[in-house]
Order: C-alpha cells, then sequence, then structure tokens
C-alpha cells in the first residue's frame, strides 16, 4: 500500500503563486470568518472597522487613493475567501485526509487583520501612490490568529491581500474557511517593476468585461502592467471624439469601441488592483485602419494580391511619413487622448514595429524606399510623437525596431520593447536603454495555432502542415523557463525594467481568451516577481512549480476564468508525474 494512504491531514507546504522571496509555514489549523476585524496603523494609532469594510474611500473622480486600492483588495479578499474559494481534494493523495475535521466554531480563530504602512496611515492612504511605488509587503499569521501585513504603500497591501487569500481554503462538509499553514512568515517583494500582459484589441473585440476579468487575474498573479494593443490596421476602436470618424468608420463594427468612458473604467479598475493600464497606437506602420476615416494619411492601403510586399499582415497601409496632415492629425488625436489616460498611467506607447520601407515608395509624400532617405523622416516623425508623449507627462514606449532597425536616436528616458528574439534584449541594454524582455520565441501565447492565412491548392503543399511563424506552442515551462536576464551583464541588469507576454488576437476572441491566456501567463508572471532562479542561482523547479500553478489554476477557475489545467488530476494527487 502506498505510504500516502496512512497519513491524516498532511496539508500542502507552500500555496502562493508568485512564490515569496520567503515563506514558511507551520502546521496549525486556524479558521477564518467575515467578523475577523481590521486594524490600520501601527499598534496604539490603530483604526478599526470590521472585515470588509475600509478607510475612508474616497468619492472623487480620477485615479484611486490607496484607501481605495485597499478597499478593493479587502472586497477581492472577501470574495477569494468565503464566495469563490475551492475544496482542494485534487490537490492530495487519495484516500488521505486533506481537510481538518468540520468546524464547529470551537477551533482556533483569526480575530485579527492588521494592516500598517510606515507614518500616518490616513495620511499614507489619502493619495493615489506613485507609479513606482514600493510593492512589497511582509506577512504574518501568529497560531493565536493575528494577520499583520506590513508595507510601504497601499499596492504593497493589495499585494500582501492576495497572498493571504492563497493560505486558505474552503471545508467540503463545514463550509468554512480555514488554514492548515499557521504560523506564516512571508518577506516578500518583486524582483522586476513592470510585470506585464500585452492584448491585442485589434484584430478581435473584447468588450470591458472581459478585460474586468482580465484584470482581476493578474491582479491576483500580481502582474501590475496591463498593454493594451489598442489599434492596428484591422480595427481602430479607440474613439476620439474630435476625430468621430475615426473608430466611427475604423472599427470592425461601430459598437465594437472603447468610449472615453470605457477606457477611464478599464484604467480605473486596473489601477484600484494594482495594475496600470496603458495603451499603445501603434505607428507609423500597423495604421491601415485610419485609412477608412482619412484616406489621405495612408500610403500602400491594401494592396492585393502582394500585400506581402508592403506590410506583414493583410491589409497593408502606414501612414506617409512626410506629411503635414499626418502631423496635424496627429496634433488633434494626441490633445484629445493623452490627457485623458494620463491620470492612471505613466507610460505610452507609440509602436514603431514591422515598419516596412517598400510602403514608402507608394506615400506620395516620400516615393522612396531607400533608407538613407526614410530614416530621417523616421526619426522626425519618432521624435513628435515622443515630444507629444513627454508633453502630456507621460514616458515614451516603442517597440524595439525603432532602435535596433531603424537606428533612431532616442531619448534616455524611453523604455524599449523586445520581441525578437534573445538577443534584442541584450542590444537594448547595450545601447544604454530600458528594456522590456519578452520574444515571440518564449513569451507570445498565441503561437502554434497554425496558420490563419489560406493557401491556394498551388501554393498549399510548400506551407504544409501550416504552422505559424512562431509555432509551437510555448507551453508554461518554456516561459517559465525564460530568464529576462540571460546573456545581459550584470552591470546592466538595472536597465531590465521587467516583461510582457503578449496575445495577438488573431486566432483570439471572447471564446477562448482566458485559455489562451491562463495559466501560461502565470508563469510569467513569477519569473517577472521572484526571478528565473532559486535562492541558489539555479533554475527553478518545474516539479516545485507545477503543483502551486495548478493550485492558483483552481483559485482562477473558482473566481471565473476559464483557465486550462496544468497537469491531470492523478498528477496533482500522486505527486508522480515526475522524469
Ligand atoms: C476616516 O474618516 C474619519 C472621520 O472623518 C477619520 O476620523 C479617520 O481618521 C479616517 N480614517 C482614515 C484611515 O483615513
Ligand atoms: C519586511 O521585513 C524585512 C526583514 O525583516 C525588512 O527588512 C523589511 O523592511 C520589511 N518590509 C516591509 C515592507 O515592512
Ligand atoms: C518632404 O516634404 C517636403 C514638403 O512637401 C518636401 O519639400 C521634401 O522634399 C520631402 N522630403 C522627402 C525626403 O521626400
Ligand atoms: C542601421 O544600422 C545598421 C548597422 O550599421 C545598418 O545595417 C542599417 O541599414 C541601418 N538602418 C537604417 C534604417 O539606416
Ligand atoms: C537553466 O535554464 C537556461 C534557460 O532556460 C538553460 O539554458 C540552462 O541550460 C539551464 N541550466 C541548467 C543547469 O539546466
Amino acid at each position: 500500500m502506498h505510504l500516502s494512504h496512512f497519513l491524516l491531514f498532511t496539508p500542502l507546504v507552500s500555496a502562493i503563486w508568485p512564490l515569496p522571496r520567503t515563506l514558511t509555514t507551520g502546521t496549525s489549523t486556524l479558521w477564518i470568518s467575515r467578523n475577523v476585524a481590521v486594524k490600520y496603523g501601527s499598534a496604539g494609532a490603530s483604526i478599526s472597522s470590521s472585515f470588509p469594510a475600509s478607510p475612508n474611500i474616497s468619492s472623487q473622480a480620477g485615479p484611486p487613493t490607496g484607501a481605495d486600492i485597499v478597499h478593493t483588495a479587502l472586497l477581492r479578499a472577501n470574495n477569494a475567501l468565503f464566495k469563490t474559494n475551492f475544496v482542494p481534494w485534487m490537490l492530495h493523495p487519495r484516500g488521505s485526509v486533506f481537510e481538518p475535521g468540520a468546524d464547529d466554531g470551537s477551533g482556533p480563530q483569526v480575530t485579527e487583520l492588521c494592516l500598517q504602512l510606515p507614518g500616518d496611515t490616513a495620511a499614507a492612504l489619502s493619495t493615489p501612490p506613485p507609479p513606482d511605488a514600493d510593492e512589497s509587503y511582509n506577512l504574518t499569521l501568529t497560531v493565536d490568529g493575528t494577520v499583520t501585513i506590513a508595507a510601504q504603500t497601499a499596492l504593497g497591501l493589495s499585494h500582501g491581500l492576495s497572498s493571504l487569500t492563497q493560505l486558505f481554503y474552503s471545508h467540503s462538509s463545514s463550509g468554512g474557511v480555514y488554514t492548515p499553514l499557521a504560523p506564516v512568515t512571508i518577506v516578500d517583494g518583486p524582483v522586476f517593476p513592470h510585470r506585464g500582459l500585452n492584448l491585442d484589441l485589434s484584430r478581435s473585440y473584447f468588450p470591458k468585461e472581459d478585460l474586468y476579468r482580465v484584470l482581476d487575474a493578474l491582479s491576483l498573479v500580481k502582474m501590475n502592467r496591463f498593454h493594451l494593443h489598442i489599434t492596428d490596421s484591422q480595427s481602430w476602436p479607440l474613439v476620439i471624439p474630435s476625430l468621430p470618424d475615426l473608430a466611427a468608420k475604423g472599427a470592425t463594427r461601430p459598437d465594437w469601441v472603447y468610449t472615453p468612458e470605457d477606457l477611464a473604467a478599464v484604467q480605473d479598475y486596473g489601477a484600484r488592483r494594482g495594475v496600470m493600464v496603458y495603451l499603445e497606437t501603434d505607428m507609423p506602420g500597423h495604421t491601415a485602419s485610419i485609412y477608412q476615416a482619412y484616406p489621405e494619411l495612408v500610403a500602400a492601403y491594401d494592396v492585393r494580391p502582394n500585400w506581402d510586399t508592403y506590410a506583414a499582415e493583410p491589409p497593408s497601409g502606414t501612414l506617409k511619413l512626410n506629411s503635414s496632415k499626418v502631423e496635424a492629425f496627429l496634433d488633434t488625436l494626441f490633445a484629445d487622448l493623452l490627457p485623458r489616460v494620463k491620470p492612471w498611467t505613466s507610460i505610452y506607447h507609440t509602436g514603431g514595429d514591422e515598419v516596412n520601407e517598400k510602403a514608402y515608395g507608394l506615400d506620395d509624400s516620400v516615393k522612396s524606399s531607400d533608407k538613407s532617405v526614410l530614416q530621417p523622416l523616421m526619426q522626425k516623425f519618432v521624435d513628435g510623437l515622443h515630444k507629444r508623449v513627454r508633453g502630456a507627462g507621460l514616458t515614451p514606449v516603442v517597440w524595439e525596431e525603432m532602435l535596433l532597425v531603424w537606428n533612431l536616436t532616442l531619448g534616455p528616458d524611453v523604455i524599449v520593447q523586445a520581441w525578437q528574439g534573445e538577443t534584442a534584449v541584450a542590444a537594448i541594454t547595450a545601447a544604454g536603454h530600458k528594456a522590456l524582455v519578452g520574444s515571440s520565441t518564449v513569451w507570445y501565447l498565441d503561437c502554434g495555432h497554425g496558420q490563419w492565412l489560406s493557401f491556394t491548392p498551388q501554393t498549399s503543399a510548400q506551407f504544409y502542415p501550416y504552422a505559424d511563424y512562431c509555432s509551437p506552442r510555448h507551453n508554461w515551462k518554456v516561459i517559465y523557463a525564460h530568464d529576462p536576464l540571460a546573456h545581459i551583464p550584470a552591470d546592466q541588469h538595472h536597465l531590465v525594467q521587467g516583461g510582457e507576454v503578449h496575445l495577438w488576437a488573431e486566432q483570439t476572441d471572447r471564446q477562448n481568451l482566458d485559455t489562451m491566456l491562463w495559466p501560461r501567463a502565470a508563469a510569467a508572471a513569477e519569473v517577472l516577481w521572484a526571478g528565473a532562479k532559486d535562492e541558489l542561482g539555479q533554475n527553478r523547479s518545474q516539479v516545485e512549480a507545477a503543483p502551486r500553478l495548478a493550485e492558483v489554476r483552481e483559485r482562477l477557475v473558482a473566481g471565473g476564468v476559464r483557465a486550462e489545467p496544468v497537469q491531470m488530476v492523478w498528477c496533482l494527487r500522486e505527486r508522480g508525474c515526475v522524469l
């Protein structure tokens, strides 16, 4: 008989995803109820209320204050603990006693939840945390029932509450909520400041309810940036009130749009969950959708049949590179948009990937595909974009080609986002720029679904079996094995701000959004929070990670996210699927 059949009530040793910097747990059981008292501030100066109430919430419009963030985190913890928790039977061996005896109300209880910030808590929570706010926290849970979460900012408290909920489970018969792990000590904080997801909102439309669900999941795994690739050649769903035809004519459907109110709502929803939502309007390439409203601004629009001479994807089309009408359009666009997004973000992505020089041979403002002619025009174009972005108080982000292919001189503030292969990040940091990792070879979530192009009977054989350019699918282990600091000299590590996983939406819509994102995006979340190496400098172990990832997957599913399974149940129960 298997040893596990004799084990009585064997708690899991570590449940939290992403892995905290240090975590120690015990084996005592504590129950928690909605009546737990919440206290703010350090001992003696505390303000009490009962869970999930919070310090005073601001009613003002604009970015949430620290108090709003803590309030949201408490509401979410309340939900996660008492409404969407789960019975962890599948994480324990068959036949084992996996939970304590039913709660009769006499077992030890969590009595107090103390949230601490340095100095005057009320003052510290009265303003929005700055974009580079410290996200670290410490959590202790004593056997006599006191939880203390100490942090430097509201964001740290929010992360601490997210970790707290991951220590608790639903009881199968009493319905009570318990942790089998007391006492607990956690000292935690992120390795990288930028931990993000890039979602393509042009190739497919995702209503804001979908984006809210994504934001809840990002926040659970402590990701803090949501990059909206909100315009591209296929659709311009971004409503610009001063240019009403842009979305009215440029969106896939007139009702598949994001109004200023939608955008503010999504940004605000993210900010309350510690996630900065920021926009990318990709330029000058990837702009064919502008043609629908402003044909005079776009060159090489929808060339057929040889679209691939002029663009990476149909329809071809690029903003003219030497046009005063384009500049006037950009003035209007950014004067409308940037002040609206600014309250919730510190960065703005101006795009710059896959610019095709041949398209400018068809551009009547240039009539040349000669790089030596185009390069100074591109410099001027991007300087203009970045001047507008900085003028609105935002920091520009660009795709790697602007630096590595077009050799542009970029300001030292500019963050350069890599996507093509492992050497790009090293080239960016070698040039002294801040970099974001997320190569298509490892961190693209769309790869491996096969070609979305259809091939004629004449060309079909040469493309069989129709693998896409970044095939195969990058499974969670590939994502998990990627070290953002690989190949980067130690004196340039500080330039690696973090990274993003990317979901380009040619083959994703509302129906499969969740399964395309989760749990694979969470694998990147742990790399970016905890680093790719363990405390001994070794690659992190899949054997250790798999059950924890499977557990956070159960929490995502319980919260309404249709995340894919990590392993079959037998593997989770018996921990036997190891080679
Ligand atoms: C909330 O408001 C009350 C009354 O205005 C005040 O006494 C208390 O200090 C405030 N608490 C926080 C945390 O801001
Ligand atoms: C957490 O504890 C560590 C070690 O005791 C300490 O250095 C750090 O300042 C604490 N962090 C917070 C956010 O309180
Ligand atoms: C850019 O446009 C200006 C004004 O129309 C024109 O004088 C100039 O020759 C153009 N530059 C190039 C490189 O085509
Ligand atoms: C950028 O520099 C590289 C290396 O010197 C060169 O091969 C490339 O043509 C340049 N690109 C442009 C657009 O000038
Ligand atoms: C650690 O991971 C890296 C990147 O995935 C890989 O190249 C390397 O071989 C691994 N090291 C060991 C000791 O397995």
